[in-house]
């Protein structure tokens, strides 16, 4: 799924907030550091700000979990995080971000790093308001249960008076459903210069990031409300929150590709990745398991129970039911991988077929080759990894074992059950298992034998 980016018409930055605690997740990990649709929330955040076009990205993190920070800076650069110690209001936080942003002239978004569904298309009416002439435009949205959110005062035509925080809220506020996303945009000087004039006297001793807007109003600057939809600007504060955000994610994705012509008859069975790209034409049967990484071409199968994870699946291919893609799976068109087959870092030729219950790892095969049941390339001998690699139209007898580093030539041939050490040229059959002997007879007198003396004990 690629993201086009927006391009701003004044220079734009993103004050991410991410200093919070999260102890709600109950979790060793920082709660922004959990995962929806395989990707952690901050990345979602930091791609909704590039999606906006955002030159400048700044991070807010709190002392409490460096982890945050690191993650944020391998992924914009050593600059990209300031600290927030203590964590005394979101209007404190996004002041922690003023000198990195000191010679940045622009405007400023600013949003929350666990609200992993406020992508660039949620916050981009926002910026309508900015180049429609406010100053401060803030994100809304008409809450269902209202309660616990900052109100925005509204006057007609979008005009917002100032965010009142529920713990303010009188009974006839507190009816208010319009509310704050928490997402709020404004050119840079003036936010800093509104922000320096917030106090901290309220009910939380907070200083509230949303004073700024009834600041601006009695300056007579511009003040202004866009909405987006509830679902897309929850924020994520528990497991169970992680999991509903999850599948309003799975379900809009699941969706879009449905629009874009991939067949899925129960796709509410289906878990997708971030970046999982599936074309129009495929088809993806129930209970399918996308991990990252994976693109599928037109006309491909994947049969129920699979699970594919950095993994490419060529034109016309059929995996599955209960195969296993894992990362460099590179299945190349019309080839078919079957029943609990595991490939992992192996390019499969066109026309290749491995049917039946085989580990591939390491290596290649060969166009129109046929993999037996059960072969298994031994690519590992406890240290190091060694590949192995066989030939177009090759034949793999079942039950073999590849024993890597090893070659199979084209054309070529494995008996079953053998143990392949040595490389196989081009044309020849290999064996390598022991030779059958046959005793005639053997077997009808071993019965007769063993009758004969069950008989005579029964007697
Ligand atoms: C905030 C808004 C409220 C809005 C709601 C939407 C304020 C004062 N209130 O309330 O109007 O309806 O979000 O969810 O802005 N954070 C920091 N440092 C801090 C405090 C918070 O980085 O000192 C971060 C948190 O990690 C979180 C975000 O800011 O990502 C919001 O903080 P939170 O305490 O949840 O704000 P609310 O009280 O819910
Ligand atoms: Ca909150």
């Amino acid at each position: 799924m690629t993201v086009p980016v927006l391009q701003p018409i004044r220079p734009r930055a993103a004050v991410i907030l991410a200093a919070g605690q999260g102890t709600r997740m109950k979790s060793p990990t920082p709660k922004v550091l959990h995962k929806l649709a395989g990707r952690t929330l901050l990345d979602h955040a930091i791609d909704a700000a590039e999606g906006l076009g955002c030159e400048r990205i700044i991070v807010v993190v709190g002392a409490h979990s460096p982890q945050v920070g690191e993650a944020a800076r391998k992924r914009l650069g050593p600059n990209a995080t300031v600290v927030q110690d203590p964590p005394l209001g979101t209007g404190h936080a996004v002041l922690a971000a003023k000198d990195a942003l000191a010679d940045f002239n622009g405007d400023v978004v600013v949003t929350y790093a666990d609200c992993p569904l406020t992508t660039a298309g949620v916050i981009a009416p926002l910026f309508d308001q900015i180049t429609g002439g406010a100053h401060v435009a803030v994100l809304g949205f008409e809450a269902h249960n209202p309660t616990g959110y900052g109100r925005l005062i509204l006057a007609p035509g979008h005009v917002l008076l100032r965010i009142v925080e529920e713990k303010e809220a009188d009974l006839a506020t507190k009816q208010v459903k319009h509310c704050n996303s928490g997402v709020l945009a404004a050119d840079r000087a003036i936010l800093f210069d509104l922000l320096a004039n917030v106090r901290n006297d309220n009910a939380k001793g907070e200083y509230y990031l949303t004073d700024v807007v009834g600041l601006a109003h009695d300056r007579k600057l511009v003040t202004r409300a866009a909405f987006a939809p509830e679902a897309s600007v929850q924020g994520v504060n528990s497991q169970a929150e992680l999991a509903a955000a999850e599948v309003v994610w799975q379900k809009a994705r699941r969706n879009a590709l449905l629009v874009e012509g991939v067949t899925m008859p129960a796709p509410e069975t289906v878990h997708l990745s971030w970046d999982t790209q599936i074309a129009g034409g495929a088809v993806v049967e129930q209970f399918v398991v996308f991990g990252p990484g994976v693109s599928v071409e037109s006309g491909a199968v994947i049969k129920a129970f699979s699970h594919l994870e950095g993994a490419h699946v060529g034109e016309g291919a059929l995996i599955g039911p209960y195969a296993r893609l894992r990362p460099g799976a590179e299945i190349g068109p019309e080839a078919h991988i079957g029943n609990f087959v595991e490939v992992k870092n192996v390019k499969v030729g066109k026309g290749a077929k491995a049917n039946h219950l085989s580990y591939l790892g390491d290596g290649s095969v060969g166009e129109k080759a046929n993999i037996g049941a059960g072969a298994i390339f031994c690519n590992y001998d406890g240290f190091e990894k060694f590949q192995t690699h066989v030939g177009k139209g090759a034949f793999i007898g079942s039950n073999s074992a590849l024993v890597a580093p090893v070659r199979v030539g084209d054309g070529a041939m494995t008996g079953s059950g053998s143990v392949i050490t040595k490389d196989v040229e081009d044309g020849a059959l290999a064996l390598a298992r022991p030779e059958q002997t046959i005793k005639a007879g053997w077997a009808t007198k071993f019965r007769a034998l063993k009758q004969a003396k069950k008989d005579a004990k029964t007697k």
